[in-house]
């Protein structure tokens, strides 16, 4: 392939990928903005492969089959509930992938384009400086990741590290790398140099995410995606690759941008967040129960429902987990056969990932328009009968708005609580994820239905 016919290809590809963006922002164009996501990729590695000055043939096809093995088998075993967790795996590969290319373009610099000798020393110097800011934002993004994949799968505690004077460490590790760069350029690329940042990258990357609370996880997710867009870019830089730039940039700026939507819609301090919690009051949650609860039943559910005009359902992480949304889409159907309005409200962090019950509820054959944001339809429980909340709990306690100590203060929720009925169906007192008690459960108009989501919704289902 020529090197116009290479550019010309990547031009296209990236066209696709900007296509495929759009198209992931609508539920309705969601599937061709995947598939053109996939025809983007496949050109690009097409006119890789197959560029002029692309060797190792054998080598590149060999990894891709092995890569592409472990990849296809994971994709069809992970669970929706674990996504998160795979998503954070997979942005430390990119992390990963960005020191190894740094680490190469280091050893073997690229063939200087000028000849003449200013120019050349130009281009060396800004060889020097992409090798040392793409080891370093890969890095932060490889261990950040990891960090992130266990706090999401339980293995460390997804409560904030907190190590005496945290913001001086940062500070001093983001200081002395900048010296370190500085000696590097003069030194003309001394390998002490590169080795030591690549520590104090890899320490810092785990403490900028060890230092971030449970319930700010969703905006730790979103923004380990937009480093590992900019780590791809800069592994772009270094390889003289622009799709790679152009693909990076995207993901990254993307990822940016989703990052600052889910703070605002937690109401949270994006500088703070990305700080690894910066300006945050260290607060002991609370998981005692604060009353009496009552419990309720499947068949009085079902009555309770069919006595009402108006329903609203707000799934939570607890119905990925029962994958209560087939029956929820079936009660759904009977209700609105009796002429019942029946609506789902989304919490914009329910779930584990952005869009999570959005997926589900789409997977399950609820139609589109029932499905609204958190905004849409917040003002409207005071008219409404009755409230089933199903598996959600972080997301629907009142403590966020009316406890200012609250690890969740200041988060805006659904307020459920304001309609006539809320039914919550989970399998025990249990706290959410951010390990906070619950108000919502001991308030007169709310009743819990105890059991697996998707064994409760099938009762009710049947008793209707
Ligand atoms: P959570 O607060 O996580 O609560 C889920 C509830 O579901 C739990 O209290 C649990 O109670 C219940 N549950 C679990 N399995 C169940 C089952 N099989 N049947 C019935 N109930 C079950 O849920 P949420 O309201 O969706 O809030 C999401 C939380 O996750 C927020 O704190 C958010 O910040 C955080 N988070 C979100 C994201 C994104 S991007 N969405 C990413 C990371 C973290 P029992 O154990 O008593 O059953």
């Amino acid at each position: 392939m020529s090197a116009g016919l290479v550019q010309a290809a990547y031009i296209v590809a990236a066209l696709f990928f900007i296509m495929s963006l759009a198209g992931l922002s609508k539920q309705e164009s969601a599937r061709s903005g995947n598939y053109y996501g996939i025809t983007g990729m496949t050109i690009a590695l097409i006119a890789t492969i197959f560029s002029p000055d692309a060797q190792g043939f054998a080598w590149v096809i060999i990894a891709m089959a092995i890569g592409g093995a472990i990849g296809i088998f994971y994709a069809k075993k992970v669970e929706m509930t674990e996504m998160p967790e795979l998503v954070a795996i997979l942005h430390s590969f990119v992390g990963l992938a960005a020191v190894l290319v740094g680490y190469n373009s280091y050893l073997e610099p690229p063939v200087a384009i000028s000849t003449d000798l200013a120019e050349m020393h130009a281009e060396h110097v800004i060889h020097l400086v992409e090798v040392f800011l793409g080891v370093f934002i890969g890095a932060v993004t490889f261990t950040g990741s990891i960090v992130a994949f266990c706090k999401l799968r339980g293995v460390i505690s997804s409560s904030p590290l907190n190590i005496p004077h945290k913001h001086k460490w940062n500070l001093a590790a983001i200081v002395v790398s900048t010296l370190l760069l500085v000696y590097f350029v003069k030194a003309d690329g001394s390998m002490f140099a590169l080795l030591v940042m690549t520590l104090i990258a890899f320490a810092f990357g785990y403490h900028l995410v060890a230092s971030i609370g449970g319930a700010d996880m969703p905006v730790v997710v979103s923004m380990l995606n937009s480093y590992s867009g900019w780590a791809a870019a800069a592994a772009g830089f270094m390889l003289a690759n622009d799709l790679l730039i152009v693909t990076g940039a995207l993901v990254g700026s993307s990822g940016a941008i989703l990052s600052y939507i889910m703070c605002k819609a937690m109401n949270r301090s994006f500088i703070s967040v990305i700080a690894g919690g910066f300006g945050q009051t260290v607060v002991i949650s609370d998981d005692q129960e604060q009353g009496e609860h009552r419990e309720t039943t499947a068949e009085d559910v079902a009555e309770m429902l069919k006595d009402s005009k108006s329903v609203i359902i707000t799934p939570g992480y607890g119905m990925a987990v029962a994958q209560a949304q087939y029956p929820v889409h079936e009660i759904t159907e009977k209700l609105r056969a009796q002429g019942i309005d029946v609506r789902f409200g989304i919490h914009p962090v329910a779930g584990r990932l952005p869009g999570h019950m959005n997926v589900l509820l789409a997977e399950a054959k609820v139609p589109y328009d029932i499905v609204l944001e958190m905004d849409e339809l917040n003002d409207d429980f005071p008219e409404t009968d009755t409230v089933l909340v199903i598996g959600a709990n972080d997301t629907v306690n009142p403590a966020a708005l009316e406890d200012p100590n609250s690890p969740i203060a200041g988060m805006p929720v659904l307020e459920v609580w304001n309609a006539k009925n809320v039914i919550v169906f989970k399998r025990s007192m249990n706290t959410g994820y951010a390990g906070v008690q619950n108000p919502l459960f001991f308030k007169e108009n709310t009743s819990m239905l105890f059991g697996d989501a998707k064994e409760s919704v099938d009762a009710i289902s049947k008793a209707l």
